[in-house]
């Protein structure tokens, strides 16, 4: 047997938890989703400490820094607000040329694609699904399941985040639970 790999991380390969002393924790719970949901007098009716999402990353560089490769595993709760499942708040990469993958590990969801002219669509997710988010693409993640789901993501160090436009501007459509069935609702 070798020695641990040199980053001391391991994936546990049932959920694709990163574990390791270098794991950076993000939590989202329903306070902090202002804005995301279409329905926000429900989400105001929650508990604030609701858990909706938390990300798991290994940053290896400083963000920004060109050339580097980052993961993180998102870990979305089952559960809705109103019509619409529990989702990310969703974000463009500052440097829209920045790409990234995602891989399912665990439960059922749905990866929601916007580009720059405001055209969305959705790749459904499940255990071993690899998906690739081009450049010029808004995504989000929403858990269209029973149970927990959970996907590791790999992106360039020097992506960065642009959530301001989603905040603003939001996904031209909404997945919404429609007699049980996930269905892109376009926005009015
Ligand atoms: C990224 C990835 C991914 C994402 C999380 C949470 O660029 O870092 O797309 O790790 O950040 O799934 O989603 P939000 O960043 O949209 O909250
Ligand atoms: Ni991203």
């Amino acid at each position: 047997m070798g020695s641990l790999p040199k980053i001391g991380i391991t994936v546990n390969l049932n959920t694709g938890e990163l574990l390791g002393g270098r794991v950076q924790h993000t939590v989202r719970t329903a306070k902090d989703l202002q804005g995301i949901f279409r329905d926000e007098a429900v989400r105001l009716a929650m508990d604030p400490a609701q858990l909706i999402y938390r990300v798991q990353s290994f940053l290896p560089a400083p963000e920004g820094q060109p050339g580097e490769l980052f993961w993180g595993t998102t870990l979305i709760e089952p559960g809705v607000v109103g019509d619409e499942y529990f989702m990310t708040k969703g974000h463009f990469h500052a440097d829209r040329s920045r790409t990234e993958y995602y891989l399912t590990f665990a439960g059922k969801g749905a990866l929601i694609l916007m580009d720059e002219d405001r055209k969305t669509r959705f790749e459904p997710m499940k255990p071993g699904s690899l998906h690739y988010i081009p450049p010029n693409t808004a995504h989000r993640v929403a858990n269209v399941g029973e149970s927990l789901l959970s996907f590791l993501a790999c992106w360039p160090s020097d992506a960065g985040h642009d959530y301001a436009t989603i905040a603003a501007e939001g996904f031209s459509a909404r997945l919404r639970s429609i007699h049980g069935i996930p269905t892109l609702v376009e926005e009015p």
